[in-house]
């Protein structure tokens, strides 16, 4: 791409609004996992009043997207309330990730019926055995009982895998459930260490570098599976990069640069906003300033044009640059394409003017 095209693009990107929010509800957990460290936090909760404050005003700046985070969001009693906050105020989006348990409430599950832009995500890592071990025993059946019932309320249903170690030969159990439920579209990411956190033995999750032709193998025999079961992996795009993150610990970054800090702000637990999920130096806190000052300060617009010119950290998050990484495929399908013309043209050029 030329100097200027590449300028055009920086400057669009720069005055481009927000289109998403995420924050922090809670970091506490009715969970123990092996790979996350999310549950070793002892961070108080931030008010229902903070959060509205935070949603109106990223609403203000253009987000209709809403992605919770942190721990466990049905901890708190008043998740729901958020979400239809969210919802009435003018959020189109609204993504859930949940480990299921806390789901199985009638009255909650008759609140989260009524709002039209929930996507509720629940994770499984693998089978009973698999997920048991790494979640605690009993937690596969009651998450899948979740599942069922989220999918009985016709609620729209997705769910999150990660690839690791003790679930990489199971993977595609996730597929046939996914498929004997009518799910049609899952994500898959990669072990990431920052959310195993520091005093995690990483090795029992990631892979040795002679391990990267099996790792990068099984990949493509799952993507084949999950297309003969027309279920779509919409982070598929970015598996190809799984293997040298996984085995080498390369940070890869979406071709043309990364969009996520030019669209979206993360709020932490404390207030913190930070530019991606990934990056943990805060552009500033909404306790001190407001969250308009942040977004058009002049230390977002330096993250938004290192992740667009590959400066920043790298990652492969299902929340990172999933766009960018499909951008990629449309790319190379726009210069086959181009291609094919330009040899359909020279074709018909040689007949007509033999
Ligand atoms: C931090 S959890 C919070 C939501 C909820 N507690 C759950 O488990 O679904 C969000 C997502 O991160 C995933 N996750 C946890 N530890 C991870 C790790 N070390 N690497 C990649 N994903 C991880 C979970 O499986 C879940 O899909
Ligand atoms: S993965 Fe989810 S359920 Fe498990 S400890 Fe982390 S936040 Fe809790
Ligand atoms: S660290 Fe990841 S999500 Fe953040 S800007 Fe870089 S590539 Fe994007």
């Amino acid at each position: 791409m030329s100097l200027s095209t590449n300028n055009k693009r920086r400057d669009l990107l720069l005055g481009r609004s927000l289109d998403s929010i995420a924050i922090v509800l809670t970091m506490r957990c009715n969970l123990h996992c092996k790979m996350c460290s999310f549950w070793k936090s002892q961070k108080k909760d931030p008010s229902y009043e903070n959060i509205k404050s935070i949603l109106d005003n990223a609403y203000e700046l253009g987000a209709r997207r809403f992605d919770p985070w942190g721990t466990e969001l049905f901890m708190r009693d008043d998740t729901p309330d958020i979400l239809a906050y969210a919802e009435q105020i003018g959020f189109r989006e609204i993504y859930v990730v949940s480990n299921g348990l806390l789901l199985n409430r009638s009255s909650l599950l008759d609140r989260l019926s009524k709002l039209k832009s929930l996507v509720m995500i629940i994770s499984i890592d693998g089978p009973e055995a698999i997920h048991d071990e790494l979640r605690g025993n009993g937690v596969y059946n009651r998450a899948v009982s979740s599942l069922r019932e989220v999918i009985r309320r016709g609620i729209k249903t997705s769910i999150a895998s990660i690839i690791m170690r003790p679930t990489l030969n199971h993977l595609d159990k996730i597929v046939d459930l996914a498929a004997e439920l009518n799910i049609p579209v899952i994500s898959m990411q990669p072990y990431n260490r920052d959310l195993a956190g520091p005093d995690c033995d990483h090795l029992m999750f990631e892979f040795r570098i002679d391990e990267k032709k099996m790792l990068a193998n099984k990949i493509n025999n799952l993507l084949k599976y999950a297309r003969q079961k027309n279920v779509l992996i919409y982070t598929e795009n970015m598996l190809k990069h799984v293997t040298s993150y996984l085995a080498e610990g390369v940070n890869p970054f979406p071709p043309q640069g990364c969009h996520v800090p030019s669209r979206m702000l993360v709020v932490d637990i404390d207030g913190n906003v930070l530019p991606c999920f990934e990056i943990k130096k805060t552009i500033g806190n909404i306790n001190e300033v407001s969250l308009s000052s942040i977004w058009h300060s002049d230390i977002h617009k330096e993250f938004i044009t290192s992740a667009l010119e590959k400066k920043c950290p790298g990652c492969l998050r299902a929340c990172s640059d999933v766009e960018g990484y499909n951008n990629e495929i449309n790319n190379i399908f726009r210069q086959t394409l181009n291609h094919t013309a330009r040899r359909f043209v020279h074709y018909i050029k040689k007949f007509s003017n033999p």
